[in-house]
């Protein structure tokens, strides 16, 4: 146990959790008033359900839309009744529009990844627009106009290139790095291990791993008392005003520019 806690460790700094900020929640007293001598014979969860703050966590999915994988993310997210992000890359949309419109239609929030999925700091001002814009009236035609987020390839982007970007950015806090672990039980335990209440975290439903990985961090934290929001709806509960071109790591939490 001793050298998997150790190994868990090492992990958890190679894989880019965020760094530690201290658990407020522990401590908040939430909405309902329970006398002392009862809240001490209950048990930790009990307890936990009763006085704690709700606590919000954002799910987003890159790369995709991709059958066989997708869909069942899809299924498993609905029958949890959790919501997720899906960054989507223009140059799939072809042939999966009916994935797109279910997302759209279970409450998902879809967002851009540009149309190629290509490194945006290697590229040209106008070549940055044209990638992000032939995305959005993609992803239009197969779901209808709305506001795209846009999470931009490998979250690389910089100051110069964002001033262009007319909706607001999305990194990520808690990144597993499931691409290149393919171990659904690892990737569950690099989130579920340092998971904080508004985080975002980054997984992607092109890998069956992931989606395993996915839906087994929706039970632990359904049972551990998390509620799975869009991106968009975190920043609406955490009370945060997203500006465009602004990149987030989480709501509150603005990742700065090169
Ligand atoms: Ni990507």
């Amino acid at each position: 146990m001793r050298t998997f806690c150790a190994w868990a460790a090492v992990l958890l700094v190679l894989t880019g959790c965020h760094t530690a900020e201290p658990d407020l929640t522990e401590y908040a007293s939430g909405p309902a008033e329970v006398p002392l001598e009862i809240l001490g014979e209950m048990d930790e969860a009990t307890r936990e359900a009763l006085i704690g703050e709700p606590k919000y966590v954002a799910l987003t999915f890159d790369d995709g839309p991709r059958p066989g994988t997708t869909d069942r993310l899809l299924d498993g997210l609905l029958e949890r009744d959790a919501a997720a992000t899906f960054f989507v890359i223009g140059e799939q949309v072809r042939g999966n529009e009916a994935l797109l419109r279910r997302m759209a239609a279970e409450g998902h929030q879809i967002g851009n990844h540009t149309y190629s999925h290509v490194r945006l700091l290697k590229m040209e001002k106008d070549a940055v627009v044209e990638e992000v814009h032939k995305a959005e009236v993609t992803l239009e035609a197969a779901v209808g106009k709305r506001d795209f987020w846009l999470r931009p390839p490998y979250g690389g982007i910089d100051a110069a290139r964002a001033a262009q970007i007319r909706t607001p950015m999305v990194y990520w806090s808690v990144d597993p790095q499931d691409w290149k672990l393919l171990d659904a039980g690892k990737v569950v335990e690099a989130v579920t291990g340092c998971v904080q209440p508004g985080d975002i975290i980054l997984l992607h439903d092109f890998y069956p791993t992931s989606v395993d990985a996915a839906l087994e961090i929706v039970d632990r934290l359904q049972g551990a008392g998390y509620t799975f929001v869009t991106v968009e709806e975190l920043f609406r509960i955490q009370g945060v005003e997203p500006q465009p071109g602004t990149l987030y790591a989480r709501p509150g939490k603005v990742r700065e520019l090169p």
